[in-house]
């Protein structure tokens, strides 16, 4: 693990959004750490199942409401009812496309539930927030690595609610200098858990890469369809900075280490730094899990980049954390997750 708190951490944490991928690996992480936590999902992309795999990986409880974050007069009972310290706030739909074809349901939800939550945080006189924003908020980045301080601008509706909240947040941090809040941009989230109990499990036809790569490894899909192979890359295909879900939970741990400890509003990238190309990713998975993936070139996908990854220098000097799992473990943890799932 690369980040180690040895402190005694009685802390209440409030993470919303907690039975989805990564808040569930985010709570094991916290509840390892001897936080407590308290859940707050509606399900709306999550199985309540998940609550029971959390107990059995951690031997721990956690409190779950099933429940929207929209909704003022629940979040009132789940700060009357318990001593919330902090908040980490997942909670939101990400689906790019979905955003394009349904905008007002992407700024409906992910606006609103970030208001109320805040309006309720601040009513119960909690201003420890960490946020879940991406880096989508870079658009399209004209150097590289990707530092936290480049231009910011989006492409797609998802991609404008986070950089909406991101400065919803800055101008509440203005107005009252007494919040300490950590905004997160992370890169490619995959992997799971090493248990094989949680990981990212997709309805239907999956729109991001690993997904895709694992249902055509297990042949519930038949083909993968490599987006371009006329990049200005190693080899053509589009190259990305993938970071294992468990690194990524484990940022957040530091984020709230961060918040203990200082008072401010604080931007990182969460990412390894180091970027993969598609094709470097599906002949590792294969390697590693020794299955095949067929997979044909086909045209670029609109709206894509050639290139994205982090530069990660201000999460290592000030959060004290940096990813320390491979590319190998990345894809490993992924397929081990589907197939100790298989229905
Ligand atoms: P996820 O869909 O697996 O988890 C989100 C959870 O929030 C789900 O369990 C869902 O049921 C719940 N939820 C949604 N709206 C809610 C509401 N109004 N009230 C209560 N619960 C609600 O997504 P994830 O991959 O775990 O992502 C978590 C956060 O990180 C999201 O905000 C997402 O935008 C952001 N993010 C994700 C990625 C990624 O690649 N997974 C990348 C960058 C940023
Ligand atoms: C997408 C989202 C981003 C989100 C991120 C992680 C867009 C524009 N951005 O980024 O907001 O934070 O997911 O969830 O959608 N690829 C294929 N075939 C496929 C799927 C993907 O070749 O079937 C390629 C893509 O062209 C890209 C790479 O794989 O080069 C990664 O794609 P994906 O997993 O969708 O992530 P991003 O596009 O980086």
């Amino acid at each position: 693990m690369s980040y180690n708190n040895c402190e005694v951490n009685r802390l209440k944490i409030l993470v919303t959004g907690g039975c989805g991928y990564i808040g569930n690996h985010t709570c094991c992480e916290l509840l390892e750490r001897d936080y407590e936590v308290v859940i707050i999902d509606n399900l709306s992309n999550s199985k309540v199942e998940v609550i029971d795999k959390i107990k059995d990986i951690t031997s721990k409880d956690v409190r779950f409401y099933k429940g929207d974050v929209c909704d003022k007069e629940l979040l009132r009972k789940v700060f009357k009812e318990n001593k919330i310290d902090a908040v980490i706030h997942f909670a939101g739909y990400k689906a790019v496309g979905e955003s394009v074809s349904m905008p007002l349901k992407y700024y409906r939800n992910n606006l609103d539930s970030t208001l109320s939550l805040c309006e309720i945080m601040k009513e119960f006189n909690c201003k420890k927030l960490v946020f879940s924003s991406s880096a989508t908020v870079y658009g399209l980045p004209k150097e590289l690595p990707i530092k936290e301080s480049f231009p910011l601008s989006t492409t797609n509706p998802y991609g404008t609610t986070k950089l909406v909240i991101e400065g919803i947040l800055k101008d509440l941090y203005k107005s009252d200098n007494s919040w300490s809040i950590v905004i997160l941009r992370y890169f490619n989230p995959i992997g799971a858990h090493s248990s094989g109990l949680i990981g990212e499990d997709p309805n239907g036809i999956p729109n991001n890469l690993m997904p895709y790569i694992v249902k055509v490894a297990t042949k519930e899909l038949e083909c993968l369809s490599i987006f371009g192979n006329d990049y200005d890359t190693v080899d053509g295909t589009g190259v990305r900075d993938y970071i294992h879900v468990v690194d990524l939970a484990l940022g957040h741990v530091a984020a709230i280490d961060k918040l203990k400890k200082s008072n401010g509003l604080f931007t990182y990238n969460l990412g390894t730094g180091k970027g993969y190309s598609v094709l470097e990713l599906v002949n590792t998975f294969k390697e590693v899990n020794n299955v095949d993936v067929n997979y044909k070139i086909v045209d670029r996908r609109p709206g894509d980049i050639a290139k994205c990854y982090a530069d990660t220098t201000k999460a290592s000097n000030e959060l004290h954390w940096h990813a320390t799992k491979t590319i190998e473990d990345m894809c490993r943890d992924s397929y081990n997750f589907v197939i100790k799932n298989r229905k």
